[in-house]
């Protein structure tokens, strides 16, 4: 005798959701070890960029020399920056601060850099130099905004584009951070199931279909919300707004 239809599409939702979830957990497996691997980045790091630091001191290096030691300094310096990001964002203890949403938003572009340049996509900074803080925890306003980014970032894998990140502050009650790219945009039928847990137009693999449902969760939490707009063939537009500390 056959299974019945029902037992049948039962079945498969459970296949799929367990390979989902185990592909998700190799990853997150894989991100634990990373961070013992960025770990141990920093003390050579840290080694070369003081090294390098006292070459520059002698009086007697030739120029071409100086030139490139102090090449070798300053990209050291800049990994160095970059793992102590890293492990920084990879801490799980929750700490509640006043975030400087600026310097968020500037981290989270130069993390990106590397996933942008390779997909031909120019990262875009407009900035209120006034903004408020935001009373949260850091971390999260650095994953909201890398499952935003990076969804923009796929989308326009094949042709290029822009994606614009804006931070303005309308009134005194809240803040707002505006993340727009000229991607293929999102079908009016899609659009209204984005937020949904497990909703995804990527292979297995490229997406699982929580990030923006995670992300709509963690901006609620915090007293914010998320709002979309799209184009097909134009882009699409995240708008995020947050309570503002009041002073
Ligand atoms: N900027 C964007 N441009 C086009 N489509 C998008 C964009 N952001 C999200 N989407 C669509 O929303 C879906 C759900 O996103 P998300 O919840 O982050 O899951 P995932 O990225 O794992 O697919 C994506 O699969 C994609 O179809
Ligand atoms: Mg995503």
């Amino acid at each position: 005798m056959k299974a019945t239809p029902a037992r049948h599409t039962d079945g498969a939702i459970n296949e799929d959701l367990l390979k989902q979830l185990a592909y998700n957990e190799k990853m997150a497996e894989l991100g634990r070890i990373s961070t013992g691997v960025v770990h141990e980045l920093n003390a050579p790091l840290s080694v070369i960029v003081s090294a390098s630091q006292l070459i520059l001191r002698e009086e007697s290096v030739p120029e071409f020399v100086r030139e490139m030691v102090e090449r070798i300094g300053s990209e050291a310096q800049r990994l160095s920056q970059l793992t102590r990001g890293l492990l920084n964002f990879s801490r799980h203890e929750e700490s509640i601060s006043e975030v400087d949403v600026n310097l968020t938003i500037d981290f989270v572009l130069d993390f990106l850099r590397y996933e942008a340049a390779r997909r031909a996509v120019s990262l875009l900074r407009v900035l209120d130099y006034r903004l408020p803080t935001v009373s949260m925890d850091g971390n999260v306003l650095k994953q909201i905004m890398l499952n935003i980014i990076m969804n923009a970032l796929q989308a326009m894998e094949a042709d290029g584009g822009i994606v614009q990140v804006e931070s303005c502050s309308r009134n005194s009650a809240e803040l707002s951070i505006i993340i727009s790219d000229t991607g293929p945009g999102i079908a009016a039928e899609s659009l209204e199931r984005i937020f949904e847990p497990y909703f995804t137009t990527k292979k297995r693999g490229e997406g699982t279909g929580l990030g923006l449902f995670v992300t709509k969760e963690l901006v609620e939490n915090v007293g914010g919300s998320i709002e979309v707009s799209s184009t097909v063939g134009a882009g699409t537009t995240f708008t995020l707004t947050f309570p503002v500390t009041e002073s």
